[in-house]
């Protein structure tokens, strides 16, 4: 009996921090190691789409043009561009600038591993890496930026933080600052946050420097990070 047996593919979307990839400077050994990782999955049919955020060099460049007088606008679109500039790194370390090219719209993608970076001005990466992962359909997304995981609040202003392995919807929600400004840090946007409740995405936030731990959560595996419990 012949007949064909459907493949199954695990669809992952990675929000990758420029935070990681480029900051201070480019992070090749970074890089080349998420880039084998990314590979070697895709031989056990786990299949990664990658959205790489700005890292400094968005923010030195936003920060200049904000102090010329540019525009919000403006400087997300600036933004924008560094997240183009980072990502057209992951996409030469996999080979394949020959035959792809950046996607500037999510709606437009129809492959299910993409690299890319920014889209539109008025939200970061975070919100462009929910919309690829409603858009492709993804069985889960990852945030990965340089810190552990979401904190009941900023880790950086207050020392006593504590890590959250779960977080629920109107937690999330609250934790997060509302508004968007050109080069703002926070763990993730709001516009993300809503996107990723409104459509039930699985998601995970965790330290992006840890590939194994990152390997472990993608794997279903236990992992130190949050939870985002929908
Ligand atoms: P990032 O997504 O890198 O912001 O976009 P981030 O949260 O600082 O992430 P890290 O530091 O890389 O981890 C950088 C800036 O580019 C603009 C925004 O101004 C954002 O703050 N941007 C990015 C947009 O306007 N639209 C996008 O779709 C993406």
């Amino acid at each position: 009996m012949g007949g064909l047996i459907a493949q199954i593919i695990m669809k992952v979307v990675v929000s990758l921090g420029g935070s990681i990839v480029a900051s201070p400077s480019i992070n090749r050994n970074f890089i080349l190691s998420y880039v084998d990782m990314v590979l070697r999955l895709k031989k056990e049919d786990i299949s990664i789409s990658t959205v790489v955020g700005g890292g400094k060099i968005a923010r030195d460049y936003i920060e200049a043009a904000r102090s010329f007088g540019a525009s919000e606008e403006f400087c997300d679109e600036i933004g924008i561009l560094a997240t183009r500039m980072n990502a057209s790194l992951i996409l030469s370390a996999l080979g394949e600038w020959a035959e792809k090219r950046i996607p500037v719209d999510v709606e437009k993608v129809e492959d299910d591993n993409v690299v890319m970076g920014g889209t539109l001005p008025g939200h970061t990466t975070d919100a462009v890496s929910a919309m690829l992962a409603s858009k492709i359909k993804a069985d889960l997304l990852i945030n990965a930026s340089n810190v552990d995981g979401i904190y009941d609040k900023d880790p950086r202003e207050f020392p006593e933080a504590i890590m959250l392995l779960r977080v629920g919807s109107k937690e999330l929600l609250g934790i997060i600052k509302g508004e968007h400004m050109a080069g703002i840090t926070t763990i993730l946007d709001i516009k993300a946050a809503k996107i990723i409740i409104r459509n039930r995405i699985r998601t995970f936030v965790l330290n992006g420097r840890d590939l194994e731990n990152m390997e472990r959560a993608i794997k279903g595996k236990s992992f130190n990070g949050t939870e985002v419990v929908l």
